[in-house]
């Protein structure tokens, strides 16, 4: 069985000249990829106490729903501004390439609540930065922070020190 980093193409220049993009599509559309992905985070999370998962909009509903489903927890998702309907917490970042907003229901997360944030690939680090601003706003404890990738090259994980942090794939 191949290994999880062999099923990730690497696209020059996408969507930008200078960017290296790192392909999910590639890992999901492979029955072994997909859970040989899932197992990955699976594996980060069994000893975890934790009450919901978080998915980052839009690649980490993929990989974080089958994990709260497997263990038996709440999902919830941080959206793109305007999408969710009713009242929101929001907070804006900066990403590898431009800026951007994510939300959270204000009801998603209760008080003293322990939250496993997921998302697909840990560029810059803004993403799950303001992800976890936005639980501990709500009272909510960032418990583990897993990602599928992380380019650590761009030293997403500063932002990220005081966390619990693990990546299935690390690019130099
Ligand atoms: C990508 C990726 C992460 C984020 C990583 O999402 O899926 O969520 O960027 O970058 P950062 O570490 O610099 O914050 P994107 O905002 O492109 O949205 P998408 O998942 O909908 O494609
Ligand atoms: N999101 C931010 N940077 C990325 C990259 N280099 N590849 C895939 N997704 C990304």
């Amino acid at each position: 069985m191949k290994k999880l980093e062999e099923y990730v193409i690497s696209i020059p220049d996408f969507p930008e000249p200078g960017i290296i993009f790192r392909d999910i599509t590639s890992i999901l559309q492979d029955p072994d990829g997909l859970k040989l992905a899932i197992d990955s985070l699976l594996e980060m999370v069994k000893d975890v106490d934790f009450d919901v998962v978080v998915g980052a909009e839009s690649r980490g509903f993929i990989f974080g729903t089958p994990v709260a489903y497997a263990m038996g927890k709440a999902f919830v998702p941080a959206r793109k501004p305007g999408k969710l309907p009713r009242e929101t917490v929001s907070m804006e970042y900066a990403l590898e390439y431009g800026t951007g907003t994510i939300e959270l229901h204000r009801d998603s997360i209760k008080p003293g609540q322990k939250v496993v944030i997921i998302d697909d690939l840990i560029a810059t680090g803004g993403t799950v930065e303001a992800i976890a601003k936005l639980v501990e706003e709500l009272g909510g404890e960032v418990v583990k922070i897993c990602f599928v990738m992380e380019l650590a090259g761009l030293k997403g994980r500063d932002k990220l020190q005081k966390y619990d942090v693990d990546s299935a794939i690390i690019y130099e």
